[in-house]
């Protein structure tokens, strides 16, 4: 499908990004020039603000774009509702596949986001941004499972400090093992618009 043709509301064009706050709390909180990955992608409005803001040397992308992933109740959703998201949530895999083709710094990995972790080596990227599933558990189990593949001195962190869950999830997680960081958030107001900020990374305490 020709790229041009693709008239989706939600495929509106990412460069022109709105939301400076979130570009600032990237660009001064993750590392430059160096090796990172974000879980959770969608349409990639976050990975072009990571490619754009940090200049990676390379850029991982995770995500399944797999409809039963979706925090959604589908048995309130028709037979019809449901093909026409799968097939709007393929849609948004093929432009986001389109967007980076011509990149060999940017890897593009359709997989749930556990098994992707075990891609990787321990000790691998100078970066991790999670922002996949957002229930209490699915946060819990991407800390889990991705904080070991972040080397001494790496950057953790997300989007959705605003959830409750992720909030929550983030904490146990440090405490449960004993990890002497604390969160640095960009959340200003409770009422976050689309242009507000919900970034979150991991400092020394
Ligand atoms: C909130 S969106 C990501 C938005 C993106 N980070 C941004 O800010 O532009 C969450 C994405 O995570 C993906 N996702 C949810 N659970 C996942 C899992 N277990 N493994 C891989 N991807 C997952 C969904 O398919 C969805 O595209």
């Amino acid at each position: 499908m020709k790229k041009d043709n693709w008239d989706f509301n939600f495929l509106e064009n990412s460069n022109n990004d709105k939301n400076k706050e979130r570009s600032k709390f990237i660009r001064d909180n993750f590392p430059q020039n160096s090796v990172g990955i974000e879980i959770g992608v969608n349409r990639g409005r976050n990975s072009e603000r990571l490619y754009n803001e940090l200049s990676p040397k390379k850029l991982y992308l995770v995500d399944n774009w797999d409809i039963s992933y979706y925090e959604i109740n589908m048995e309130l959703m028709s037979e019809l509702e449901i093909e026409t998201m799968s097939n709007n949530i393929n849609t948004v895999k093929l432009f986001v596949e389109d967007l980076w083709k011509d990149n060999d710094d940017v890897i593009i990995k359709v997989s749930d986001s556990i098994s992707a972790s075990t891609d990787f080596d321990d000790n691998y990227f100078d970066f991790i941004y999670i922002d996949a599933g957002h229930t209490y558990n699915r946060i819990y189990d991407d800390l889990t499972y991705w904080y070991p593949k972040l080397k001494t001195g790496g950057v953790l962190g997300g989007h959705d400090y605003n959830h409750m869950t992720v909030k929550k999830a983030i904490s146990d997680f440090l405490t449960s093992n004993k990890i002497p960081m604390k969160v640095k958030h960009c959340i200003t107001s409770v009422a976050l618009d689309s242009d507000g900020c919900s970034d979150w990374v991991l400092i020394n305490k």
